[in-house]
């Protein structure tokens, strides 16, 4: 049956990627402590899952996808057509109509709960391919994306057969058949804050996963398989823009939820305009973090860093524009240039590593054109002078000052390790400055005043703001933007409501 793609008789080490034995600048080095993969199985090819079945597109057509961090090739999935996701939507209304909306909430629960356990007990499997596939460093897929997955599944499970105490006074009914279209930043963790308040609330899904990220999706089919989940609940198509495009303008669906870009988001928001189709949309950010004089320093500076080069700056609510305040501006910067010195880029797979892969040689494309454009536009920048692998698509922590709110780089989404800083000296100053963007989903204050916290989160437009901490993450708490940055909110009992007629 499946087969395991690592090469037997050579030892996943740091050279087995062609990844050079890391450096820590300072003049330590960290001997390499890369993760196995002897304990994953991975196939040559996967197919699509429709109904409860793993079956060949009827397009005929595979694509491949690559470790960027070594530009091999991974394995090859099948690329869905019109008359796939067709059949992938037909499956999904047919267990609708038959099964999902007539069994209790007591029941859909005890399979979620099922997937939860059985992510949690093939943790390792699923934080080693989302680093191969995706690039990102093991040490957040292991500790991040993997356990927070689980505790989605788990989180909804709990509210299945309590939906009416959810929303005291009315009835909940589900909405039918979901259209679920998710980016490659957070491959499993995304499928699964998209599947499991959707299946949670008694509708069924169709879910296509991005292109160069495919395979954490597929595996979690396998285990949807697996813990008897009534077929065609969840089907799981493979493709480009164009399948999920085709998921968008299928007649007989009732609801999309989309994560991604602006652009994409704005195309899916005409597409669905005069349709009966409900629509959630998690686009973009420029999130800003706000250093005022009285805060802890040394916290806030890492941050700074965990906002913006963790996850290779791949996060929507990523912390890409800092303002400083005047008076600690001399002392964060130099704080700041010191720790990207000793952040690691390099082999996603090593335990050590800070930094992996940019997800694609086109998404390092872009962020190589947003540095030449900050440089163009005046700004002053800085990179870690760290050693990056020579294959693969890699990039060194980078910060620019000297920064103008009208630049480009303070105001469009790089999504990648770019950091834009600013200063300010007022609060009102940085209000402004900080609200002035299209975005809208995060932000977060660091300084030693509850006052200023409040102060400045009744007057911040963002869906997420956090004091003293960034990127923190809860099932129970709701996510989501202004403006540009999208709209409904997914989490919590906000998410459970994005599914429901109520
Ligand atoms: P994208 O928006 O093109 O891709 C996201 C998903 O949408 C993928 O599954 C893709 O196949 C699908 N898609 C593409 N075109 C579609 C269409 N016309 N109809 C329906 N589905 C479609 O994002 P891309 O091109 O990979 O990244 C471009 C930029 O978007 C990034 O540089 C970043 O700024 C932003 N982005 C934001 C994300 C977020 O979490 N908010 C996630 C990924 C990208
Ligand atoms: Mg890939």
């Amino acid at each position: 049956m499946a087969e395991t793609k690592t090469k037997k008789g050579k030892k996943s080490g740091a050279k087995s990627n062609g990844v050079p034995k890391l450096k820590f600048n300072t003049g330590w080095e960290y001997a390499p402590a890369p993760e196995s993969k002897t304990h994953i199985k991975l196939n040559d090819r996967y197919e699509l899952f429709i109904n409860g079945k793993f079956v060949k597109p009827l397009s005929g057509k595979y694509f491949e996808t690559i470790n960027p961090a070594t530009e091999e090739k991974i394995a090859e999935v099948a690329e869905a057509n019109v008359a796939d996701v067709d059949k992938a939507v037909k499956a999904a209304r047919n267990a609708y109509e038959k099964v999902w909306k007539k069994i209790p909430g007591s029941e859909r629960a005890k399979y979620i709960f099922r997937i939860s356990r059985m992510i949690q007990e093939r943790a390792r499997e699923f934080a080693v391919i989302e680093s191969m596939d995706g690039g990102k460093a093991i040490r957040e897929s292991r500790d991040v994306d993997v356990p927070l997955a689980a505790n989605h599944f788990f989180y909804y499970a709990g509210w299945a057969d309590k939906l009416e105490y959810a929303f005291p006074g009315r009835v909940p009914r589900s909405l039918g058949v979901a259209g679920q279209i998710i980016p490659w930043n957070f491959p499993l963790l995304m499928a699964a804050w998209k599947i499991a308040p959707a299946i949670a609330t008694g509708n069924t899904v169709v879910l296509k996963p991005a292109e160069t990220t495919p395979l954490t999706a597929l595996k979690l089919a396998e285990i949807i398989q697996e813990s008897g989940l009534p077929d065609g609940v969840v089907n799981i198509v493979t493709g480009f823009g164009q399948t999920g495009a085709d998921i968008v303008n299928h007649a007989d669906i009732d609801k999309i939820a989309f994560t991604g870009s602006t652009e994409v988001g704005k195309i899916i928001q005409k597409a669905v305009a005069g349709t009966n189709k409900k629509i959630t949309l998690e686009l973009g950010g420029k999130a800003a973090n706000i250093i005022f004089e009285d805060a802890p320093l040394d916290q806030a500076v890492e941050g700074v860093i965990n906002g913006i080069y963790f996850n290779q700056g791949h996060v929507c609510c990523a912390g890409s524009r800092l303002f400083v305040q005047e008076s600690v501006y001399n002392i964060v910067l130099r704080k700041l240039k010191d720790r990207i010195e000793t952040l690691i880029v390099g082999d996603p797979l090593d335990k050590n590593t800070d930094i992996g892969a940019i997800n694609s040689k086109t998404q390092l494309e872009t962020i190589n054109k947003y540095i030449n454009i900050g440089k163009k536009e005046g700004a002053e920048m800085y990179q870690s002078s760290c050693p990056i692998p020579g294959r693969g698509f890699f990039c060194r922590p980078t910060l620019f000052t000297n920064v103008a709110q009208s630049n480009r780089i303070a105001q469009e989404e790089i999504f990648g390790p770019v950091l834009a800083i600013q200063t300010f000296r007022t609060d009102e100053e940085v209000i402004e400055k900080a609200n002035n963007t299209p975005y809208g989903l995060s932000a977060g204050v660091w300084t030693d005043k509850g006052s200023k916290i409040f102060n400045l989160t009744t007057k911040m437009r963002a869906g997420v703001v956090w004091a003293n901490t960034y990127n923190k993450f809860d099932p129970s708490s709701p996510f989501g933007g202004y403006k540009e940055s999208g709209y409904g909110r997914e989490g919590g009992l906000h998410g459970l409501s994005a599914y429901l007629k109520i």
